[in-house]
């Protein structure tokens, strides 16, 4: 459904020098699957998410979902497509409340709905409906927010960020069966998580691998674990020694 054909991506660097985050990536999502991307940071996971949003172009390849090229449409005429994609740091709206962002989302949600969205990521709806989506909310705040926005979305491919940042694991526990539930109710939907996350790996139908730009490796969660093992509990020693110096709050 969601096809990378040889895509790579360049930045400009403040010396004015070129430099290539990705570099010809061939991937192909089908429907009714969940994926995990995983890999060291800096590996460009969340470069590869923005070029499959549209917020970076590519330097070149082409980008087809549901076979039909959307390489050259914006970030708005993907979303409309059915692309959403949590951010890893989600932008801040002054001005908009949860409750407006939400609407936005899914134009249908009713009260219910609304108060649902919020639960369902461990945010009590009396509490947040009505709070500006601003500086005054933290950043595990904004992450789940984020998140009840793009579940609200109810994409054909829902991109997620490292949702797990921020976010206690309950309500990780409770968001990996919503995605579950979701995608084995719609096997039209596909579902991309960007995670380090030990309890989110074993559910996801593919894990791939990307480091230094590039898919290093790509299989089932038995086939992948024995490789990223090390890496992946070296990096929660770190968390839990508070050493991982998150960009979020
Ligand atoms: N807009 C940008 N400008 C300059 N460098 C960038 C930009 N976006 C990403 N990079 C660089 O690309 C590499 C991959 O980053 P990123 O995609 O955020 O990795 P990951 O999400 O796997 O940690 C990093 O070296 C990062 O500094
Ligand atoms: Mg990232």
């Amino acid at each position: 459904m969601l096809r990378l054909e040889q895509v790579s991506m360049s930045v400009n660097q403040n010396n004015g020098d070129n430099k290539e985050i990705l570099h010809n990536i061939d991937l192909e999502f089908d429907a009714g699957k969940l994926y995990a991307i995983t890999g060291p940071n800096g590996g460009g996971k969340t470069s590869l998410a923005k070029v499959i949003m549209g917020i970076y172009g590519l330097s070149s390849g082409r980008i087809y979902l549901n076979d039909e090229d959307i390489t050259d449409l914006t970030v708005t005429e993907r979303a409309r497509k059915g692309i959403a994609y949590a951010f890893q740091q989600p932008p801040r709206f002054k001005g908009l409340t949860v409750s407006d962002l939400l609407k936005i989302a899914d134009s249908e949600l009713d009260i219910i709905g609304l108060r649902k969205s919020l639960r369902d990521v461990g945010l009590c709806p009396e509490d947040y409906l009505d709070r500006d989506v601003g500086p005054g909310l933290s950043g595990g705040e904004m992450k789940r927010i984020e998140i009840s926005q793009v579940l609200a979305r109810r994409a054909t491919v829902s991109i997620f960020d490292e949702p797990e940042a921020g976010v206690d694991l309950w309500t990780i526990q409770r968001l990996i069966g919503i995605i579950v539930n979701r995608y084995k109710d719609n096997p039209k939907n596909t579902a991309i998580i960007i995670t380090h996350n030990e309890n989110v790996l074993p559910i996801c139908d593919e894990i791939i691998v990307l480091e230094e730009g590039r898919i290093r490796s790509r299989g089932t969660y038995e086939e992948i674990w024995p490789l990223i093992r090390d890496e992946i509990e070296c990096k929660r020693r770190l968390e839990c020694r508070g050493e991982m110096g998150y960009e979020i709050q």
